[in-house]
């Protein structure tokens, strides 16, 4: 899909549908023109309740003898709640919408509150427009489901061109790094193995100019990572260790890590899981892909910074070489770690992807994956949970992921949390019981980050739903993708103008 702007004024877009934005308390001036030359229908439908208006909620009237064939009045909500962000669900809702229906060529007006932040509108219009194009559809002959628009046009007359054009640009790379990660996340686990997710990493930086290095099992194995290997042990797919670099500030020795989940099919291992929604379990590589599509984004953004992403990847299988529960593994650090369930695989590959980045020099870091059922539980599928040692990268981070749409729910650490994980006979076990299973997951993380700031991303309730929305697919929603290319803006000092609301001065984003 492409996100263009044009300088026409909105009565004379050509176009198959003309997106017009409504509030829930009424429609604003660039609105109320068009419907008047519709002859008031929209405000009609709003009066009597028909249209009211609701984020995301659409209504179509057919517009034959003008120059926009259709006018699409899709809800923004209350005015008063409004931010630039909507502008993704608004823009999404009308590209499935009109798309479902056959439309190619569609035109989206901004709401005149989009004036002085366009950076910002135009960044969420265009990411919100992409994204919306993805459906779970992949693998069917005819899909069934197919989003149709390929063009959309902002309508930029009475905006700050420049402005709408650098944040069109933004955009256009976030959603489409956002699809890229769902794309890898909702492919199974027969394709999906560890050496299709490094051909694809492979292919990414080639196509982007990052260095990439991937190592095999005899090279991880001379690293001394064997707790990633032990998750590995079980399956008849080679591993790999996924080691992408992106050099945004060659004179700076600040580096930041990001390590991702890269479980490509989780059946729990000797403590197997139970067969119902084990399905679910081809999208444990879900922080893996969101730290490749990221790497993507940041090296077409350039934001001046360092920037290492490390994805441990294998298969967590029952096999006859399979770890057993109480066997004892050896991380790169040195710590040992008895094994008690299997199934708590996520752990044991990141451990060594957090010794690798340190090992690499990293200053700042930050993993995500899809951890622990107990995550699920505790924030259902509204957010994700943050844990950190470190509160002023927590709140750094809070504050450039606060209006990406994603959300972040911070989590306490306690060292109670770190005694549950110790063992009798090893430094360490992978489980500590039922009790705080979020927290102890992440008191597991930090004995192998030690010092470094650290942000622990958990995205097991987040990174994939099985509901879908106006402007969202079900399936993989690519977090944690915008909240890292958004920390990684804010800790390079170019956040973009309006998006985030992190305290900092915000700049308009390098062109
Ligand atoms: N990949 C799962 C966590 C998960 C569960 C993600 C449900 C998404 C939805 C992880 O590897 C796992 O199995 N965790 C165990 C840990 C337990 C054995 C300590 C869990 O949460 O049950
Ligand atoms: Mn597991
Ligand atoms: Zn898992």
């Amino acid at each position: 899909m492409q996100v263009r702007l044009t300088s026409d004024a909105p009565l004379g877009v050509r176009t198959g549908a003309l997106v017009l934005p409504i509030f829930s308390d009424g429609a604003e001036e660039v609105a109320k023109d068009v419907d008047e030359a519709l002859g008031g229908t929209i405000a009609e439908a709003l009066a009597s309740g028909e249209f009211k208006g609701k984020l995301g909620e659409s209504m179509m009237v057919h517009a034959k003898d003008h120059a926009f064939r259709r006018v699409l009045a899709v809800g923004l909500g209350e005015r008063a709640k409004f931010e630039p962000m909507l502008l993704a669900r608004y823009a999404g809702a009308a590209v499935r919408y009109l798309g479902r229906r056959n439309i190619a060529d569609i035109a989206i007006l901004l709401p005149p509150q989009a004036r002085g932040l366009e950076t910002a509108a135009a960044s969420f219009v265009a990411e919100g427009a992409i994204a919306a194009t993805f459906e779970t559809s992949v693998y069917q002959e005819k899909p069934e489901k197919k989003v149709a628009v390929d063009t959309v046009s902002i309508v930029a007359s009475g905006f700050d061109l420049a402005a709408l054009e650098r944040g069109l640009a933004r955009g256009t790379i976030l959603g489409e790094a956002v699809n890229f990660a769902r794309r890898l996340a909702i492919t199974p686990a027969n394709d999906m193995t560890p050496t299709h997710l490094a051909d694809e990493a492979t292919k990414m930086a080639k196509d982007n100019g990052l260095e990439i290095d991937v190592l095999d099992e005899a090279r991880a194995r001379k690293e001394g990572m064997g707790s990633f290997l032990s998750v590995a042990a079980g399956s008849i797919q080679p591993p790999k260790f996924i080691v992408i670099r992106y050099n945004g500030d060659p004179s700076s020795k600040e580096l930041l890590g990001l390590v991702g989940k890269g479980i490509t099919f989780d059946t729990g291992g000797i403590s197997i899981k139970p067969a119902d929604r084990m399905e679910e379990m081809k999208y444990d590589m879900s922080g893996g892909a969101a730290v490749i599509a990221a790497m993507g984004a940041i090296a077409k953004l350039k934001p001046k910074i360092n920037v290492i992403g490390i994805v441990p990847a294998t298969e967590n299988m029952p096999g006859g070489k399979a770890t057993k529960p109480g066997d004892i593994v050896k991380a790169m650090n040195g710590k040992t770690i008895e094994v008690i369930n299997t199934d708590a695989e996520g752990r044991l590959i990141l451990a060594d992807g957090l010794c690798y980045a340190r090992k690499a020099g990293v200053t700042k870091l930050v993993d995500t994956a899809t951890l622990t059922g107990a995550c699920v539980i505790a924030l259902g599928h509204a957010a994700a949970a943050l844990v950190s040692n470190n509160d002023e990268f927590a709140n750094q981070f809070l504050g450039a992921a606060k209006s990406t749409g994603e959300r972040y729910w911070q989590m306490p650490y306690y060292e109670e949390y770190s005694n549950q994980m110790k063992s009798d006979i090893a430094d360490l076990k992978n489980t500590g019981g039922r009790a705080a299973g979020t927290l102890t997951a992440a008191a597991f993380l930090k004995a192998f980050v030690e010092d470094t700031p650290w942000l622990h991303l958990d995205v097991a309730g987040t990174a994939y739903l099985d509901t879908e929305s106006a402007w969202q697919a079900k399936g993989p929603t690519g977090m944690p993708v915008r909240a890292l290319v958004s920390l990684t803006e804010t800790l390079a000092g170019t956040p973009i103008a309006g998006v985030h609301s992190n305290g900092a001065k915000a700049v308009a984003s390098p062109a």
